[in-house]
């Protein structure tokens, strides 16, 4: 796979912790993202004959859902850097039976695509993760036709979103200090600030870049089922990364601060949560 040298780290993560976790939970993760999923496949407005292009496309539920819309005269390329994540994608394309999809394994930021080729270039949280966004977008760029389309899904600040905050916050005073981070540095929030979202996409060639926010609810799990939504919370999102390096006696008391934190947010139509998002659109 061509990598850029400094997206060494991501492509190891992809790979590895964050694989298991995603392939595991991919079910549970693509009816966790549906409503968002549907806001922005309605604002990226996929259409028959299209050929779009799916970045960090994970497990494949986008390349599922925008290769119905292309049709057969349309295609869908998927691409990622993570193996196993690809993997499972192949399988649901096969599983499916739709033969205008395809995912390749490579680092999006350094790929050569074919020049010119695309019409609509799709992610769903797959972009923010380059060491080097100008120059990745730059990349990207060369692969729409004059004229091509750009959607991506993005996380807006942290604040507004209680679905990575609340467990976050229950746990935060019983772990281990946390090294500051920077709030560009590739990972979730990288795109959360608008100013900097804004600038990097002009940079790197696209016109009209607007971001609306959208916010979305998080349905962690059923209601009533604080120790099913708990679990979720522990392995996936932000808490899990910050959980990787303790031991069981914190991960215990942390489960039991998650728990009584998720119960403020237990309703009738579940325990649910609010994420906020970037919707980023451009044009070639
Ligand atoms: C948060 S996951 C989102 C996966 C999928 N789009 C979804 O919504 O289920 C981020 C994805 O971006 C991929 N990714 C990160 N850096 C990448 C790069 N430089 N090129 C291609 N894919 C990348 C990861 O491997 C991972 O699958």
């Amino acid at each position: 796979m061509p990598a850029q040298q400094d997206n060494a780290a991501q492509i190891a993560y992809w790979n590895d912790r964050a694989a298991v976790t995603w392939t595991a939970f991919q079910e549970r993760l693509d009816t966790l993202f549906e409503p968002l999923t549907a806001y922005a496949l309605t604002a990226a407005a996929p259409a028959a004959g299209d050929h779009i292009v799916d970045i960090g496309c994970g497990c494949g539920a986008t390349v599922l859902a925008l290769a119905e819309r292309a049709g057969p005269a349309g295609r869908v390329s998927g691409f990622d850097i993570s193996e196993p994540m690809a993997a499972r994608a192949r399988e649901r394309i096969e599983a499916a039976g739709l033969t205008n999809a395809t995912v390749t394994v490579s680092d999006a930021s350094v790929h050569a695509f074919p020049p010119g080729s695309a019409d609509l270039l799709f992610s769903r949280f797959g972009v923010m993760f380059f060491a080097d966004p100008v120059a990745a977008f730059a990349n990207l760029h060369g692969a729409m036709r004059s004229g091509g389309r750009l959607l991506c899904a993005a996380w807006r600040p942290l604040a507004d979103n209680s679905w990575f905050k609340v467990p976050m916050d229950a746990a935060r005073a019983l772990l281990s200090p946390q090294p500051p981070t920077d709030p560009s540095a590739p990972g979730p929030f990288a795109f959360a600030d608008a100013d900097r979202t804004h600038r990097i996409f002009q940079d790197a060639g696209w016109r009209n870049v607007t971001l609306t926010r959208q916010d979305v609810p998080m349905r962690f799990a059923a209601a009533g089922q604080i120790e099913q939504a708990t679990e979720f919370a522990m392995r996936v999102g932000m808490l899990a990364g910050a959980l990787a390096e303790e031991g069981p006696e914190v991960r215990a008391r942390v489960q039991d601060a998650v728990a009584t934190a998720l119960q403020a947010h237990d309703t009738p139509a579940g325990i649910v949560l609010t994420g906020s998002v970037w919707l980023i659109a451009a044009q070639a």
